[in-house]
C-alpha cells in the first residue's frame, strides 16, 4: 500500500512538473518575443533624393524579396540640387536631425534591416540620424548600403555603427552599390539574404 502511494505520487509530482515546465517556457517565449523581434524577415529603408539610391535599393529587393520602404523628411527637401544642398548643408553643420514621416512598418517582424542613403560629404545625411531616434532597431541587424560619386561606403561606417551600436542592434559591413549587379548578389549572398529565385 505504502508502495502503491508513492509511485501515486511520483506521477503527481512529474505530471504538475511538467505542467509548470511547459507554462513557465511558454510565457519565457512570450516574454522574450515582446522585447524585441520574433520575424525573421528583412525590410529596407532608403533615402533618395535624384533616385539613385532608389535603383539600388529597388535592385536589392529584387535580388532579396525583402520589404521595401523609403524614408521621407516630414517636410520634403526643397527642389533643385542647390537648393536640397544648401538645406542638407545647414542640417550637417548644425547636427540637425529633420523630423521624418513615420511611415515604416511594425518593426516586429524583421530582424534584418538595410539601411540605404546617397553619401553626402563622406557621411550618410542627417536623416538617417533621424531614423535612429525615431525607431528602435534593438535586436536586429543593420546592414548599411550607399551611392555616392566615388566616397566609399567605409567612410559613412564609424557614423552607421554608432548609430546602430547606440540603439543595441548588431551592424554587419554595408556596400556602395555602382550599378554591379554581380558584385551586389556577392554582397546579399555573403550575408544569407538571397532569394532562391
Ligand atoms: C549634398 C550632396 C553631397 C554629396 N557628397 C558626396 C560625397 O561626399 N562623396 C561622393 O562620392 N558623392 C557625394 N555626393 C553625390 C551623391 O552621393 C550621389 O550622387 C548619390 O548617388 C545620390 O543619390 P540619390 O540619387 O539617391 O539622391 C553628394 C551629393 C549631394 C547632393
Amino acid at each position: 500500500m505504502h508502495k502503491h502511494f508513492s509511485w501515486l505520487t511520483a506521477i503527481i509530482i512529474a505530471t504538475v512538473a511538467m505542467f509548470a515546465l511547459v507554462f513557465g517556457f511558454d510565457s519565457h517565449n512570450n516574454n522574450a518575443s515582446a522585447a524585441s523581434s520574433n520575424g525573421n524577415k528583412t525590410l529596407i529603408v532608403y533615402f533618395s533624393m535624384s533616385g539613385t539610391t532608389k535603383q539600388a535599393a529597388q535592385q536589392i529587393q529584387h535580388y532579396t524579396s525583402a520589404d521595401i520602404v523609403r524614408l521621407q523628411r516630414a517636410t520634403p527637401y526643397p527642389k533643385g540640387y542647390d537648393n536640397y544642398a544648401r538645406v542638407a548643408d545647414r542640417e550637417r553643420r548644425h547636427n540637425i536631425h529633420p523630423a521624418i514621416k513615420h511611415n515604416l512598418p511594425n518593426l516586429d517582424q524583421y530582424s534584418t534591416v538595410m539601411v540605404g542613403f546617397p553619401t553626402w560629404w563622406q557621411q550618410p545625411p542627417m536623416v538617417i540620424h533621424s531614423l535612429f531616434d525615431a525607431y528602435n532597431f534593438q535586436g536586429k541587424t543593420i546592414i548599411p548600403f550607399t551611392t555616392s560619386m566615388s566616397t566609399p561606403m567605409k567612410a559613412s561606417m564609424p557614423t552607421m555603427r554608432r548609430l546602430a551600436r547606440a540603439d543595441g542592434a548588431t551592424i554587419k559591413n554595408g556596400f556602395r552599390y555602382d550599378d554591379n549587379n554581380a558584385q551586389l548578389r556577392k554582397f546579399l549572398q555573403r550575408n544569407g539574404l538571397m532569394n532562391n529565385n
